[in-house]
């Protein structure tokens, strides 16, 4: 007769339950990014995209003082430290006919860290600092069924295109309504990001 070793089957469910708790009980802050956050920065970025192109491209805004609003998800480490797990970055843009907005990008979380809602934190925030700013209108160059959330469409609808050629994934929200400039054109990002072959 097998006998159920009752011991073993509490102690995976109560390794299983701490997990569930720890994570439960890690807390999320999103805010904006301080001054020694830049290499953390950088290795989010470096580790979600294929290549360092974005995590430069974030070093080079900040440089030319182009990082309008640049926010963190940081996220309770192992040892009572917090870790960086996330950021998002916007940046001026500008429509042919010379209105100023601001572009999202690049926005990234690492794996380990993905589908809890923490992106769409980052760009919801992002955006309420934009406005906060005086920005009057945003473009996204990205995945319309994710940006679509946030209330982006499709920038062609106002009579603007982007550089890259993006078509639908070229999206634009209005952030204070009737400020969205129309017949605006093609809409260019920061001079940084022209240094870099997307
Ligand atoms: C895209 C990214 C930032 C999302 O981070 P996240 O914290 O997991 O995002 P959220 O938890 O807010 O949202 C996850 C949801 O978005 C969806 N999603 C994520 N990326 C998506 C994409 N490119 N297209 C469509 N849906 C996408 C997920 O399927 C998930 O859907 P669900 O809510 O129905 O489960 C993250 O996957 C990442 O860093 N990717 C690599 C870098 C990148 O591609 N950045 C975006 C372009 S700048």
């Amino acid at each position: 007769m097998i006998v159920p070793n009752f011991a073993a089957i509490a102690s995976r469910y109560l390794i299983q339950r701490c997990h569930e708790l720890d994570n439960m009980l890690k807390t999320m802050n999103i805010r904006p990014e301080e001054s020694g956050d830049c290499e953390a920065i950088f290795a989010v970025h470096a580790n979600c995209f294929p290549t360092t192109a974005e995590a430069r491209l974030v070093d080079l805004l900040r440089a030319a003082g182009r990082l309008c609003v640049s926010l963190v998800a940081e996220e309770d480490g192992m040892e009572n430290n917090r870790i960086i797990v996330g950021h998002v970055a916007f940046s001026p843009v500008t429509t042919e006919k010379g209105a100023v907005g601001i572009g999202l990008a690049p926005v990234a979380v690492l794996a380990a860290h993905r589908r809890r809602g923490t992106a769409a934190e980052l760009v919801r925030r992002g955006l309420a600092a934009s406005q906060a700013a005086g920005h009057t209108w945003a473009v996204v160059l990205g995945e319309p069924a994710y940006y679509g959330r946030f209330g982006f469409q499709p920038a062609g609808r106002y009579g603007l295109s982007d550089e890259y050629g993006g078509g639908d994934y070229f999206q634009a929200l209005e952030l204070v309504a009737g400020e969205m400039p129309t017949a605006g054109g093609v809409v260019k990002y920061a001079p940084e990001f022209a240094k870099f072959a997307w």
